[in-house]
């Protein structure tokens, strides 16, 4: 191959790889507009996930909870942000946390199908209690989600019925 060629295929794979967005990168840790701490919550005090995340199992997002879970505890936990809280509350105010977590739009992902099949949260998100700060350990490409649907057994349950994950294109791309 002549070398112009080849520096013109290595100079498009560069490129490529830096302007991928960020979505895709693993490490991803936003600063969060209040430091919640999940080692704290869900680690030490061993709050379950689905305490705060309700709609997991529920519904297609998990979603982050509203203040007002939070202060099912901060009204008695002795902390000045258990203040802020109440003031964000009593105001009817919320802050925008960073999403970690996104797939395009093109992509269908429901929460509910997995977790409901016994997939554990970790199973995709990593060991998210003892984290400080979320960072994203799942790589997002299409082939992370093949890989598992291909071969779930390592993640289900024992006694799980369930043999495979949808990888007609359909299932994802609607
Ligand atoms: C099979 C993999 C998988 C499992 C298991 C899983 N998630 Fe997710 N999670 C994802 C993906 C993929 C996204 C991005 C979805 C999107 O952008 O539509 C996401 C997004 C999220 C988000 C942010 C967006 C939202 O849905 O509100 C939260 C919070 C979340 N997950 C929490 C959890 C919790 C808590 C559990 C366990 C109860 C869990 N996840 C289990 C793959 C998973
Ligand atoms: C089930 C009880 C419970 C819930 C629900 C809860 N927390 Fe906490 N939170 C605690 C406890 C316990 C501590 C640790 C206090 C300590 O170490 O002194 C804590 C500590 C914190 C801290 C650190 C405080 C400091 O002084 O460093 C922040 C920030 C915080 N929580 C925010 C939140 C937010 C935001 C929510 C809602 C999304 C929430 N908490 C929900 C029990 C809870
Ligand atoms: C006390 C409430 C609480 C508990 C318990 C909790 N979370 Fe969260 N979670 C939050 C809040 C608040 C955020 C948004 C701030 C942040 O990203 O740290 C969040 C964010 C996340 C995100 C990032 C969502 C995104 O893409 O932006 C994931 C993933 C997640 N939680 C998974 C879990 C898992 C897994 C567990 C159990 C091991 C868990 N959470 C337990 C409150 C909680
Ligand atoms: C850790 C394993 C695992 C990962 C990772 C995973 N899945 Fe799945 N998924 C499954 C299993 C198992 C099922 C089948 C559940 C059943 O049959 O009840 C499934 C079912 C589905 C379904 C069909 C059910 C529904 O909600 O319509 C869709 C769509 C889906 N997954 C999308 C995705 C996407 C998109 C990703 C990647 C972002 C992904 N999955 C990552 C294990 C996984
Ligand atoms: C289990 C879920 C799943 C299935 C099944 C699936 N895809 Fe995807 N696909 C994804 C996810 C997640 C992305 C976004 C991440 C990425 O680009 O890798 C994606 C992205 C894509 C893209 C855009 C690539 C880009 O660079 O943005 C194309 C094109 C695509 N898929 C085609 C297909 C075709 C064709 C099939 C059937 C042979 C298929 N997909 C089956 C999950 C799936």
């Amino acid at each position: 191959m002549p070398v112009g060629a080849l520096c013109i295929i290595v100079t498009i794979l560069v490129a490529g790889f830096l302007a991928e967005p960020d979505r895709y990168a693993i490490g991803y840790e936003p600063t969060q507009p209040m430091p919640f701490s999940h080692l704290i919550h869900a680690g030490i005090n061993h709050i379950p996930c689905e305490y705060c995340h309700t709609n997991a199992g529920r519904s297609r997002y998990a979603t982050v909870p509203a203040f007002q879970t939070c202060l099912n505890c901060h009204h008695f936990v002795n902390s000045p942000y258990s203040k802020t809280i109440e003031s964000l509350v009593k105001s009817d105010k919320s802050l925008e946390w960073k999403r970690i977590y996104h797939l395009p739009q093109h992509v269908f992902f429901d929460h509910r199908a997995h977790i409901n099949a016994g997939i554990q949260c970790q199973s995709c998100h990593g060991p998210v209690q003892k984290m400080n700060v979320v960072r994203r350990v799942m790589n997002m490409r299409m082939g992370r989600c093949l890989a598992c649907h291909r071969h779930p057994e390592p993640y289900l349950p024992p006694n799980s019925s369930i043999k495979r994950g949808p990888t007609d294109c359909t299932a994802c791309h609607r």
